[in-house]
């Protein structure tokens, strides 16, 4: 328990005034647990600075008080890592409104926005200067920036423009001890020793709180060809791949696999989908080719390189969007597999990453072990084949299946973790550690790893007030 709660959350309000700290439950409730109902924690306070001086001075009284500072974007996180724990001793800090876009700097590409900026806001903001923040993912009109930065976000476009990580320029973060460390740089180059806006980036609050970002930007996408492509298998796709890649001059921006049972699931769950192909195939892949000016040429190549994979039989059957709208009906069937699979029910997600040539390999070895060792359940390995990362997820049969699956579900994932680990893999390609995935991280990291990520967090975060239970424990 903390000594004086009714002190300290007088000194909090000295410093947000009453707009900014929420003590009530049912203004707190909704912070208090995460996207997926995976975890119920309890907060003496939700904190909503307004500014980088109130997150610094908040931080700054709880450092002293050795209470804990749990950050919170926009609660879409996988692994529960902005939910606080049961005791009710911790602090909330809602980003929701630092949400200002600095400034836009057209000559840099680049623009600086605030943590609470959805990464809506910032995509519009780039577009509105005729440029692109490329990073795109399921949940982007809500996620905010300083949560897609923490975790290290991936998506769908991260084979051409790199993971959130890759994305960043400089920061501005709020350390544990309330001192602002600006390393708000729009400089494209900088080699002035350690890296050190790069700690705070896939951290998910254990080190500081992001409070702004510079990010790179693009030249904006004017062409888009599409295609929803049948294949036999894994391999298959990767053999795609990797003659789109080369036979477009590397303008494949998005490469997902979707497995017939994920089409399934969608067409069932999400209304308005339809089965793109008239006939049924084991394996899918959506395909977009983009660029910024030459319209016609990329649906002529796409169109010409799908059918010489299909004269050789590389590929089983293929339709191209013909227009917006059946582009979007194809990116539907993508964005609503998550949606589809919690509607159909209970079940186990990972999110591995495998080297992208060994990803057949290993699904020859991991779908003969869910057949026979998950009986109740149907797999449904979707994702991001071009960055070698599957959301090898497995669904329930039914509900009785469910609680069966449910019940054994710590065993499964380390049968499937394990495998992953064999094949040189990461059990968290995009979705981080958060509270779920403390005990991987313990298990698949190397000692040596782990005492530099340890010593790390000595040194920035002395009295543990940093999201503690988070990453490491
Ligand atoms: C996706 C999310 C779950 O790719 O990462 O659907
Ligand atoms: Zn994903």
């Amino acid at each position: 328990m903390i000594a004086n709660v009714g002190d300290l959350r007088a000194k909090l309000r000295a410093v947000l005034g009453a707009e900014g700290l929420l003590t009530e439950a049912a203004d707190v409730a909704p912070y208090l647990t995460d996207h997926r109902r995976l975890y119920q924690g309890a907060a003496f306070a939700v904190a909503r600075p307004l500014d980088v001086s109130e997150v610094s001075r908040v931080l700054a009284l709880c450092d002293a008080h050795r209470v804990a500072v749990v950050p919170h974007g926009g609660n879409t996180s996988y692994c529960g890592g902005a939910t606080p724990d049961e005791t009710g001793d911790q602090l909330v800090v809602a980003m929701s409104r630092m949400k200002r876009i600095r400034g836009v700097d057209v000559a840099n590409d680049s623009l600086i926005a605030e943590a609470g900026c959805t990464l809506a806001q910032v995509q519009a903001a780039a577009a509105r200067a005729e440029r692109l923040f490329p990073l795109s993912l399921g949940s982007e009109g809500s996620c905010q920036l300083g949560g897609n930065l923490s975790t290290n976000a991936g998506g769908t476009n991260v084979m051409r423009y790199g993971m959130a990580r890759d994305l960043v320029l400089g920061l501005e973060v709020v350390l544990a001890d309330g001192r602002v460390l600006d390393v708000l740089s729009a400089l494209r180059k900088d080699n002035t020793g350690y890296d050190v806006k790069s700690l705070f980036l896939g951290a998910e609050g254990t080190l500081g709180v992001i409070t702004a970002a510079s990010v790179k930007l693009f030249p904006m996408v004017r062409a888009r060809a599409t295609a929803f492509v049948a294949v036999a298998g894994v391999g298959a796709a990767v053999a795609l791949l990797t003659r789109m890649r080369g036979a477009s001059s590397d303008r494949v921006s998005s490469f997902e696999l979707i497995p017939r049972a994920a089409l399934e699931l969608t067409l069932r769950h999400i209304a308005g989908t339809t089965d793109p192909l008239g006939t049924a195939y084991p394996w899918y892949v959506l395909c977009e080719l983009s660029g910024s000016g030459f319209t016609d040429a990329l649906d002529a190549l796409l169109e010409e390189s799908l059918a010489a994979a299909l004269a050789e039989g590389a590929i089983l059957d293929a339709t191209i969007a013909a227009s917006g709208r059946e582009r979007e009906a194809l990116w539907k069937i993508r964005a609503c597999i998550p949606e589809a699979q919690r509607r159909e029910g209970a079940g186990v997600k990972h999110d591995i990453a495998l080297p992208v040539g060994k990803l057949a390999e290993f699904m020859q070895r991991a779908g003969p072990w869910v057949a026979t060792h998950v009986p109740e359940g149907i797999l449904i390995a979707y994702g991001h084949v071009g960055d070698g990362n599957l959301h090898f997820n497995i669904s329930a049969k039914d509900a009785q299946a469910g609680a069966a699956l449910l019940a054994r579900m710590e065993s499964v994932r380390r049968a499937i973790h394990d495998l992953v680990n064999e094949f040189g893999g990461s059990f968290s390609a995009e979705h981080g550690i958060g509270q779920l995935k403390v005990g991987e991280l313990e298990r698949y990291t190397s000692p040596v790893e782990l005492s530099v990520m340890r010593a790390v967090k000595q040194a920035l975060d002395p009295n543990n007030i940093m999201n503690p239970g988070k990453v490491l424990r």
